[in-house]
């Protein structure tokens, strides 16, 4: 069992990593606006989009702009909170996205989701061989794919593989080289037990060669800054 302060030391450092990071959303929503036009009324689907916090922390800015978000997730639980913030909800199955074939979504708007969809959920504790990167990057592809076929208009950002703080474990250089997936998979378990940051190993980073492969018809992918270093990354047709 979790000790009490391993709890509260766990819980002010993902207080603190939120307030900065509604700072950095609050920006991207405004590059969103800016660059994809979003229509008043028609629909904005957040894949991937969990509870819909990134939405509805941006409330004033879903009214002010008439947006129509709805939340698709393959987590159940998470759109059933997504629907008591008062969205419209989709529920998506993993890896399978022929289905998300439907003229009703205008927009997609995708963050910080294309790094977890790789292999499905219930290997990725047990697979420990280094193929696994190119794995996912077949699975990313599809999605991608998906998004360019069903999307007029899109916005996919994703945690840039070169900033150099990890930001699903929060450990300096994660990737630091041989990149082994037995190292990764086998630090993230220790980290489960000592570290401030819990995370589970499904994420695939990408760099921005990368992403310009999975995009190939976006009308631009570029690169966000923190002091200097590639922080995210954005894929977006408007
Ligand atoms: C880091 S959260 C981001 C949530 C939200 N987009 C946001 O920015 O607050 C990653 C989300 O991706 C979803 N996800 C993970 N794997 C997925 C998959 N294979 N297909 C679709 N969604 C997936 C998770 O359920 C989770 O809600």
């Amino acid at each position: 069992m979790m000790s009490g302060f391993k709890k509260i030391v766990r819980g002010n450092a993902s207080r603190f990593y939120q307030h900065i990071s509604r700072g950095w959303k609050r920006k991207r929503f405004i590059q969103f606006l800016d660059l994809v036009k979003p229509e008043p009324g028609k629909v904005v689907l957040d894949l991937g989009g969990g509870s819909g916090s990134f939405f509805y922390d941006n409330f004033d800015l879903v009214q002010k702009y008439g947006l129509r978000v709805v939340i698709a997730d393959i987590s159940s639980q998470d759109l059933l909170k997504a629907e008591s913030r008062g969205f419209e909800t989709y529920q998506l199955r993993e890896n399978s996205f022929e289905h998300i074939v439907d003229d009703r979504f205008d927009t997609i708007f995708c963050n910080s989701v294309i790094e977890h969809v790789t292999l499905p959920k219930s290997e990725i504790w047990d697979y420990t061989a280094d193929d696994f990167y190119e794995k996912a990057f077949e699975v990313q592809k599809d999605f991608a794919a998906d998004i360019e076929r069903v999307a007029k208009k899109y916005f996919v950002q994703t945690p840039c593989i070169d900033f150099p703080l990890e930001s699903h474990s929060w450990l300096p250089t994660f990737y630091s080289y041989p990149k082994s997936r037995a190292l990764h998979v086998a630090r993230l378990e220790m980290i489960l037990k000592y570290w401030i940051k819990r995370t589970s190993p499904d994420f695939n980073l990408l760099d921005e060669v990368q992403m310009r492969t999975l995009f190939p018809c976006a009308d631009g992918v570029f690169c966000n800054r923190v002091l200097g270093f590639s922080k995210e990354l954005i894929a977006y047709r408007g």
